[in-house]
Parts: structure tokens; sequence; C-alpha cells
């Protein structure tokens, strides 16, 4: 390198000193909605609209009101949502068959959203755990344990209900071994072939995604779910469970949760040439929200910092809240 008396380093920072000297030296993408996707949860019936009380700013939708509430987020330029289904109590059994009906409220609304955005990628979570009676990912024996085998068949079925629907992305998320191949032979024996499968390939077991449970309903009555999530402290498991996901078909792999989990979004982006997808989970936001709402913080700036860590880890796109917050 090249030195002299007057300017004995570098002086990095100055470019730095503008925002198109940044933008043009800087090898990550801005979070910004072109690289977001906004979760939607919605319930039975009509016209409805309601608060989810962790989760300041963030609803439950029936799905006549879907159109009319997205539109301004995909005229500023939204990529993508991924669609929760929330049913009444009633409608759950052990077999999760509400998640399969073609005319649920998950499948009507991806037929509205195509009809109504031709632009936005519909993505779908494919999960029992909102649709069964004891609100765990999969299939319970009578010891409480998760029946892998059994549940493969029940997702495969949900994903292949979505994507006839006209989803375009089915995203699986109840950590069941071999969930991806499954539902990639079904997608392919239905003639599906241009469905994207995207895997939420390593998935934590967390704390972080308490405000989440209560928006879905989806809290497991006994339990947890540390016997199918991976554990925090095994980075070499989580992502072996990401690249298992990959020789089985995914197309998309996923890290979630985010902010706690950077070292492994960053370690994933040295594994695979496949995109990456973080899952800026309900408890993160809610943090964030909690420490602006007492003066602690400033919201947007909060929210921004971490979707950018986010990016720098390596995430090519956020599945976000902050998607209607702070754009
Ligand atoms: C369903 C599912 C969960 C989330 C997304 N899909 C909850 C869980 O695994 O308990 C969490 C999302 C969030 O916290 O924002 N299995």
């Amino acid at each position: 390198m090249m030195m002299n008396d007057s300017a004995p380093f570098l002086r990095l920072s100055k470019m730095r000193l503008t925002a198109p000297l940044r933008t043009l030296t800087s090898p990550r993408i801005l979070p910004d909605l072109q690289h977001m996707v906004y979760p939607v949860f919605l319930v039975p019936g009509t016209r409805k609209k309601i608060q989810i009380q962790a989760m300041p700013g963030q609803f439950r939708y029936s799905v006549d009101r879907l159109e009319s509430e997205l539109a301004p987020l995909i005229q500023k330029g939204l990529a993508s949502v991924i669609l929760f289904g929330v049913v009444d109590d009633r409608a759950k059994h052990d077999d999760a068959r509400a998640a399969r009906d073609p005319k649920g409220i998950v499948p009507q609304a991806i037929q509205i959203l195509r009809r109504a955005f031709p632009q936005l990628i519909v993505m779908t979570d494919v999960c029992i755990c909102a649709y069964t009676t004891h609100g765990h990912c999969g299939v319970l024996n009578p010891e409480g344990h998760i029946q892998h085998d059994a549940t493969r068949p029940i997702l495969a079925d949900i994903a292949l209900t979505h994507a006839q629907a006209g989803a375009h992305v089915v995203a699986p998320s109840a950590m069941i071994d071999g969930q991806i191949s499954a539902i990639r032979d079904t997608l392919e024996a239905h003639g599906l072939h241009e469905t994207i499968l995207m895997a939420y390939s390593t998935k934590f077991a967390s704390a972080f995604y308490g405000p989440f449970r209560e928006a879905a309903g989806s809290a497991p009555k006994v339990g947890d779910r540390k016997a199918y999530q991976c554990d925090a402290l095994n980075v070499r498991a989580a992502l072996l469970e990401s690249a298992l996901d990959e020789t089985e078909g995914a197309d998309i792999l996923m890290v979630k949760p985010a902010l706690a989990y950077l070292d492994v979004i960053a370690q994933l982006r040295q594994m695979t040439q496949l995109p990456i997808a973080a899952y800026n989970v309900s408890g993160e936001y809610a943090m964030i929200c909690a420490t602006a709402e007492r003066g602690w913080g400033d919201c947007d700036a909060l929210a921004l910092e971490s979707l950018t860590a986010m990016h720098r880890a390596g995430a090519d796109f956020i599945i976000s809240y902050w998607a209607n917050q702070i754009f």
C-alpha cells in the first residue's frame, strides 16, 4: 500500500461520505419492499380486521378485506405476501383437515390476490399447528411424540391444495423429516412444475415466536417444539437441515428467527448458491415496538438497522412485519 507522511493510512471513510457513494460501493442490497415478504393472517368471516395485541400495527383479516388493505403496499412495491390461515377452535382436528380444504380461507385468499395483483408473489405457510387441537406441527402418537412419517402426506396435501389454488411459493414450516421431498414429489406428480418450494430449512425452537402464536392461535397446548425444531446450541445440525432440504429439492432456504441467528445466515451463505430468506419473526418485531412505545429508541431506525443486518449477513430477502410500517 502506498503511504506518505500526510496520510499514513487509507481514508476508508471517504467512501461513505454521501448516500450515492455508499450505494455505489456497497455489495449489499438495502432493505426495501422489493426484497420483502409481508406475513398476512387470515380469519374466517367477512369485514374482519382484528388487532393482534402483541404486534402493534398488525391485524388478522377476513379475505374480503385483503384487496383494499394490501393495495397501498403493493403500489409502493411490495414483492410478496405469505399467508397464514387462522381457524376457529371448532374447525381444529388432529388430522388438520381444515388446512386441506380447497375452499378454505387460504385458497380463497390466493385466488383473490392472484386476480387483484398480477405482479404480487403469493406464498403460503404449510404447517398444521394452527389447525390441530394440540397445536403441534405434526401428528402425535400416544406418548406425545411427533410422527414424522404420518405427517408428511398431510403436509404434501396442504401444499398441493395451495399450489392448485395458484400459490407461486409453498413454504413448509413444520420441521418434519423428509417434508421437502414429499412435497416436491406430490407437486411433480400433479404437473405443478412451476411451484416454488421455500423450505423453512433452518428453523430454531425459539422464544421469539410468542406473539405469532397469539396471532395464529397455534401455541402447543402441552410441551414445546424442541423435539423437532433446531437447537440454538447446535449450529452444525441446524445447517445440516438446510443442506438436506437443498438435496431434497428446495428452491429457497431460510433461517428463522433472524436477529439472534445472523451467524447462521452468514454460514449458510457460504454453503449454498440457493437464495436465502430470513424470517424477521414476531418477537423481533414486538421487541422493537415495545422499545419505541416507551420512548427508548426510534422505531424506524431500529427496524431498518435490524433489517440491514439480516441482508448484510447474507439474506437475499426478508419476511417481515415491518413491510407495512416503515416504507
Ligand atoms: C408455524 C410457524 C410459526 C412461525 C411461522 N410459521 C410458529 C412456530 O413455529 O411456533 C413463527 C413466525 C413468527 O414468530 O413471526 N409452524
